[in-house]
């Protein structure tokens, strides 16, 4: 275990960041295959560093997993050296476990960074359905099945896109449009599967795989398995 630490020490390096940082992209990088060098992996780092610091400005390092800050970035760039929880690039993210442990912080955390990649080389990753940034509680999916119907729903899932779904199973459910019951997000988790090789969906929730296949029935569960890199965050709140 010693190496992928010191590894990630070296990369931890907040002092030097930014001001220092010379922009050494001349072009935009691939995102089909790339391969960043150290610099530019540094560089990186550092802004995704400055992206959860947007969101959460105490972000205490030593409370979070470094290997799970690690691979998402990996995740991001297909970049196998630090992807040292060996997450499936074409899958999305789904983190599940105890309240108030930095899920929803480090997906939103995932979307600030691609917004700024976006704004950086907009080019490169326009197409790339991987590396959009809608973001959506599971509550407010199910709301707008209740209030507009279900051809409302298409926007979530009938796209290339990547679909960010905060708090999977807290929405109301059946969600009730003019007395039509539906399990509104095992539809979309079921829709989204479809769609799985030109769209990408991450997910906060406090269920365990079991509880989903309670909850959106064991078809959906079982597709999950092929949509999702699962990570588990256990332990006491961060919340103060
Ligand atoms: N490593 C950390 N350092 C400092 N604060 C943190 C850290 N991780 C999370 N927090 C803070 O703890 C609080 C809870 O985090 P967050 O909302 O992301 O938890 P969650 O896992 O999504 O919880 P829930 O399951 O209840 O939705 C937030 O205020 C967040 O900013
Ligand atoms: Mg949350």
């Amino acid at each position: 275990m010693g190496k992928p630490y010191q590894r990630i020490d070296q990369v931890m390096d907040e002092e030097n960041v930014v001001q220092n940082l010379e922009k050494t992209h001349s072009t935009a990088p691939k995102f089909i295959e790339p391969t960043p060098r150290k610099a530019e992996w540094q560089e990186e780092w550092n802004y995704f560093c400055q992206s959860i610091r947007s969101v959460e400005p105490r972000f205490d390092y030593s409370k979070a997993d470094l290997k799970i800050l690690c691979s998402m970035l990996s995740w991001v760039w297909r970049f196998k050296p630090y992807n040292l929880l060996g997450f499936d690039f074409e899958k999305g993210l789904f983190f599940y476990g105890s309240m108030g442990r930095g899920k929803t912080l480090l997906l939103r955390a995932l979307k600030e960074y691609l917004l700024k990649l976006k704004s950086r080389w907009r080019e490169a990753i326009d197409d790339d359905y991987r590396l959009g940034t809608a973001w959506y509680s599971a509550s407010q999916i199910a709301n707008d099945y209740a209030a507009e119907g279900q051809p409302e729903l298409e926007q979530y899932y009938n796209r290339k896109t990547c679909l960010f779904i905060d708090e999977l199973g807290r929405e109301p459910n059946p969600a009730s449009n003019f007395g039509t019951k539906m399990n509104v997000l095992q539809f979309i988790l079921q829709m989204r599967y479809d769609n799985r090789r030109t769209s990408v969906t991450h997910v906060t929730t406090n269920l365990t795989l079991d509880m989903m296949a309670e909850i959106y029935g064991d078809y959906v569960a079982d597709r999950c398995l092929e949509m999702f890199n699962f990570v588990e965050f256990a332990g006491p709140s961060l919340r103060q």
